[in-house]
């Protein structure tokens, strides 16, 4: 099961797992992107319109979900996800409260909500993405990163409480992907203060992110089949990790020293 399966990483994994033969269910707010995806596919699906803040319709969701497959649920990916980008100083609340609801919330729903089958099976993984800034703070980022790094918290706990048991807990941490992240994100002025339309911040996101969403979806594919607990995607990925181990109070600064070269 994915979320966030209309565009970009979803997509991508959808489609990947697919064509391994795995059946999907795909669930999203988009309904286009969704109907789009699902067409893609060659192998059983279902399709889902979902807004993942709503609990008790993912609690339905999930019924739905196990009333329709006739194997054990192997994987759920709580992928949906939403950007911002602004200061601390002019932060909307309003876009603080949909990107937290969607980044945090909708991770913490979906787990709730299909954990019970997991467990029951003592089979399954829960995959919850973060992000690079699940790792460190970057500035004009502060929402987004509290709520990466809240999903991160959340995930590592679930992690420990699931110890000897057969059903194991995730966390997905990608550098920049190509995906529409940046079209779909609310931001009302460019904040780097360039006067760029969001069309213009995307294009040039696209130019900066190093990884496709399709090796995204290789990437997390092979993770979890590996077993691994914290999956870093992107090369990029690897050195943000590095450099918040490394420098833990200075690590923009050197990020900063590495940008102006
Ligand atoms: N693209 C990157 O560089 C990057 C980096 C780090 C982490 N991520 C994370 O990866 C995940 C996937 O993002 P993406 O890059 O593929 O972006 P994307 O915009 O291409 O896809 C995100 C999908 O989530 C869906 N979505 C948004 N709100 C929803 C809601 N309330 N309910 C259900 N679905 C909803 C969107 O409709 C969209 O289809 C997100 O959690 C994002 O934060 C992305």
């Amino acid at each position: 099961m994915i979320t966030g399966a209309a565009s970009g990483i979803g997509r991508s994994l959808a489609r990947r797992l697919s064509r391994h033969g795995s059946p999907v269910i795909i669930a999203d707010v988009d309904e286009n992107g969704l109907e789009e995806t699902a067409a893609s596919l060659k192998g059983p699906v279902l399709s889902r319109v979902l807004d993942v803040r709503d609990a008790d319709d993912v609690q339905r969701f999930a019924k739905e979900v196990q009333a329709w497959l006739d194997l054990p649920l192997a994987a759920v990916f709580n992928n949906a996800g939403v950007a911002t980008s602004t200061t601390v100083l002019n932060s909307v609340p309003e876009d603080d409260s949909w990107l937290f609801d969607i980044n945090y919330w909708g991770v913490v729903n979906g787990t709730r909500a299909f954990l019970p089958q997991l467990v029951k099976q003592n089979y399954g993984v829960i995959v919850n993405t973060s992000s690079v800034y699940g790792l460190v703070g970057m500035p004009k980022n502060s929402a987004y990163c509290a709520a990466k790094f809240a999903v991160r918290g959340f995930t590592d706990s679930l992690r420990q409480e699931l110890r000897g048991t057969g059903v194991s807990a995730v966390t997905v941490h990608p550098g920049g992907i190509k995906t529409n992240i940046i079209r779909n994100a609310r931001i009302h002025s460019d904040p780097d203060g360039q006067g760029r339309t969001l069309a213009q911040m995307a294009a040039d996101f696209d130019k900066i992110a190093l990884t496709t969403p399709d090796k995204a979806a290789e990437i997390i594919h092979r993770g979890v089949e590996r077993g691994k607990a914290r999956i870093l995607v992107g090369p990029d990925a690897y050195v943000f990790d590095a450099l918040a181990r490394i420098a833990p109070t200075h690590y923009f600064t050197v990020m900063a020293r590495l940008f102006d070269r």
